[in-house]
């Protein structure tokens, strides 16, 4: 709002929005940490994604979590500076503020450099997530010296204060990307990651660029969707389990076939992620066939209307915790009509955990999403194989799922965190808006996920009606209930009544405003 109220557009309020969450929201996204940010431009209705994602370290090896039999370290992809892929987001903020903003670098980034140097008041939510990460970061002195300043956990209401931080935000702000990506910092940054035994070189930072990307565009029964393109599987796996749905009548069908046929869709659509998707500057994707709609009548000739249909392998539920706050995303409108929706992250809450001393920096733990051995699952419980095997400079496959949609009756801004279950909320919160929903109710709608393998259903509290569950376990479906997950942020625009709608998910502490 401070942004805007200076005559900055919603580019540069994304830019300052972003870096400011770096500060107060360490633990989900950061300048160490990388994402897609999916931009519409009002004045020639542009559509683009700026996929400013990690990528691997030339040293990386498809192997490099394996141990000498085969098989997978655990953490070793989680924890600590192997686990970190080369940051995108600081090039991703200048970039966008170059070719998008108003404003100067140093005018959108003033607002982080104001809390990080100042500090700010800590909420209830930071709080938590240092009580829970204490042994991780204990491991870590810097981290552990900025985040535990007298050698534990700050009360809620400690002013947090990042000087370290702020410094190598003001080097942003006054050497845009070489700031960062060269010079002093980049030093700082490559000389700890290999004392600690990590693989990063100088000439990785160096190359790192940001891709500009066109953005995938889909319809469902006359609603434009426009998502995430590869190397997100969001969009695809949005779109095509989209494409299954619309060769049904979901409005007349009843409560629990609706949900039966949207399960059946997350299944086929999250399989096709697992077989296909990866960084598509590396791989060959069949994404045309993927998205087609006689290809989706196929797989709905295979869902029967009375059954689960099992995945091809049984896999054991994965232990999931609430996992909604270690990404972040945030929608923006302005008034001229551009929009943002961007989702952003450092992977793990606090990333690897992993702070390069003097930098302020926590390095994300981004080399989890490759996959580290073919079906071998990962942190998400997602398998894969080849087309997302680790590779020198390649990005690794995300869910994220930044979203536009249109359709006459207005257009729709949303995204979420939640790792693998992120694109199953998006499609829910799509059906929400198409059947009549508005951002307040596209945030709180009860969610269900399903992702191929494990071979489960997972559910919020309220998703299911006791009916449901019975008739779910009797078409053969294997159920199992989750602590509410996800934060979503949303904003509605209501041609008609010129209402604009802005909402938060009420499982989180994030606030939506409309002025
Ligand atoms: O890119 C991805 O799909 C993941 N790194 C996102 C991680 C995430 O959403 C964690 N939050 N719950």
């Amino acid at each position: 709002m401070e942004i805007l109220a200076k005559g900055g557009n919603a580019f540069d309020a994304a830019v300052a929005v972003s870096a400011a969450l770096a500060v107060v929201e360490p633990y989900s996204s950061g300048i160490g940490g990388g994402g897609f940010w999916l931009l519409h431009r009002a004045s020639d209705g542009y559509n683009t994604m700026v996929d400013g994602r990690e990528y691997a370290p030339a040293a990386a090896t498809p192997g490099m979590y394996q141990d000498k039999g085969g098989n997978v370290i655990p953490g070793d992809s989680l924890n600590g500076p192997l686990s970190a892929a080369i940051p995108g987001e600081v090039a991703a903020l200048v970039y966008i503020n170059k070719h998008y903003g108003r404003l100067s670098l140093a005018g959108d980034l003033a607002p982080a450099i104001r809390l990080a140097r100042d500090g700010f008041p800590l909420d209830r939510m930071f709080h938590g997530m240092l009580a829970s990460r204490e042994q991780k970061l204990k491991q870590w002195p810097a981290a552990w010296a900025v985040f535990y300043p007298h050698g534990r956990v700050p009360a809620t209401g400690f002013i947090l204060k990042q000087p370290d931080l702020a410094h190598t935000l003001e080097l942003i702000a006054q050497q845009g990307e070489a700031g960062f990506y060269q010079g002093w910092l980049a030093r700082q940054m490559v000389d700890a990651v290999r004392a600690a035994g990590g693989i990063w070189s100088l000439a990785d930072l160096r190359d790192y660029r940001v891709k500009e990307r066109q953005p995938l565009v889909g319809e469902y029964h006359g609603m434009r969707i426009i998502s995430a393109p590869p190397p997100s599987s969001g969009g695809i796996v949005l779109l095509e389990a989209l494409n299954i749905l619309s060769g049904y009548d979901l409005g007349h069908d009843s409560d629990l076939m609706r949900k039966h046929l949207i399960i059946e869709a997350m299944r086929y659509a999250y399989r096709d992620r697992a077989e296909y998707l990866g960084d598509p500057d590396f791989v060959k994707m069949p994404l045309s066939r993927l998205l087609s709609p006689y290809y989706a009548a196929g797989l709905r000739a295979g869902i029967l209307p009375d059954k689960a249909t099992p995945s091809s392998m049984l896999a054991p539920v994965m232990d999931s915790g609430p996992e909604s706050h270690h990404t972040t995303h945030i929608s923006i409108l302005d008034a001229d009509g551009n929009r943002v929706a961007a989702t952003f992250t450092v992977n793990f809450r606090f990333g690897s955990g992993f702070m390069p001393p003097g930098t302020g920096v926590i390095l994300n733990d981004e080399m989890d999403d490759f996959v580290s051995k073919p079906g071998v699952p990962n942190g998400f419980g997602l398998v894969g194989n080849s087309a997302n095997a680790i590779a020198p400079r390649k990005r690794p496959l995300s869910s994220m799922t930044p979203t536009f949609l249109e359709n006459p009756r207005g257009l729709a801004i949303l995204g979420t965190p939640g790792g693998g279950r992120i694109i199953s909320m998006v499609l829910l919160g799509t059906l929400d808006y198409f059947n009549g929903g508005d951002a307040a109710s596209i945030v709180s709608l009860p969610r269900y996920h399903m992702q191929y393998l494990p071979d489960v259903v997972f559910y919020e509290p309220g998703a299911f009606t006791p009916n449901d569950i019975i008739g779910l376990e009797k078409m053969g479906y294997r159920l199992h209930e989750l602590a509410p997950y996800g934060n979503m942020q949303a904003i509605t625009w209501d041609y008609k009544t010129g209402k604009v709608t802005a909402a938060s998910d009420p499982r989180d502490i994030g606030k939506a405003e409309v002025r």
